[in-house]
């Protein structure tokens, strides 16, 4: 039989993205260790709507570690403390009663909070748009093994392509650097035949749109990996690097087509 909790949070509130935060605290009562860590924020936002105040709000959707849009810092970690985690499959028994929970948004500078734990994404979907495709023919669909994929190359594409684009990466990461979502992001492609046509435009497209959007740079702190809930390892960001570098050498920088024939 589990035995109800009772614990005390620290939630970021913040009204807009242009007003000004603070740290509300809240009881959190009658916790169970079955209790989902979003389940225990539902719960507490009950009682808050009951007494007439503002839920505390959220990103949320699949609740299974798939879409990416949960994630919050708990006690300064990104999705709490479980590794290979996210924050909607974090569960109460990780805790234990009287427990104080700091609960904050990501912060960084290409992140601005929405409203409480909600920041917007959009710089990702940027660096998704500026390099997250590859030319094929329309028509008929072809043969599904027309085109051989060595084994290990489908599966590093694989692993790359785990990434939830959740953006703990950033938010753990002291720089609020992206190149560890930027390089899955560019490997995953990468590693594929069908990618190679655009291997070099991509690395430099997505990688001047990760600059613009005000994330920072990489030095090697290796926390993004340490906060990723799909595994996703550094050794992209290498990867990254080397392309990166031969696409700069090899040709100046091209615009980018835009599909209508213009120059
Ligand atoms: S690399 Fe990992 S931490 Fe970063 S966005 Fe992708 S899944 Fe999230
Ligand atoms: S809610 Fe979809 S990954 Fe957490």
């Amino acid at each position: 039989m589990s035995v109800a909790m009772n614990l005390t949070l620290h939630v970021w509130r913040q009204d807009g993205p242009k007003q000004e935060g603070r740290f509300e605290t809240y009881q959190a009562k009658g916790i169970t260790e079955h209790m989902s860590f979003l389940e225990m924020l539902d719960l507490v936002n009950e009682g808050l709507a009951r007494d007439g105040k503002e839920p505390i709000a959220f990103d949320h959707d699949c609740r299974e570690g798939i879409c990416g849009s949960c994630g919050m810092m708990i006690n300064g970690e990104a999705h709490g403390p479980w590794d290979l985690t996210t924050v909607c499959q974090l569960h109460m028994r990780q805790y234990h009663d009287g427990q104080e929970l700091w609960i904050e948004p990501w912060r960084a500078r290409a992140f601005p909070v929405m409203r409480d734990l909600v920041v917007d994404r959009t710089s990702f979907d940027k660096i998704i748009q500026a390099g997250g495709y590859i030319s094929v023919r329309t028509g008929s669909a072809p043969e599904a093994n027309a085109i051989p994929v060595p084994k290990p190359s489908a599966d590093a594409a694989f692993d790359a392509a785990a990434c939830i684009g959740c953006g703990a990466c950033v938010a753990a990461c002291p720089n609020a650097s992206a190149m560890l979502f930027t390089a899955a992001k560019v490997a995953h492609l990468g590693w594929l035949p069908q990618g190679q046509p655009e291997r070099e435009q991509r690395v430099l497209d997505m990688v001047a749109v990760h600059d613009e959007e005000g994330f920072g740079n990489c030095t090697n702190h290796g926390a993004c990996q340490e906060a990723c809930p799909k595994g996703i390892s550094v050794d992209y960001i290498a990867r990254l690097n080397r392309d990166l570098l031969r696409a700069t050498l090899k040709a100046p920088r091209q615009p980018v087509a835009t599909g209508d024939g213009a120059a």
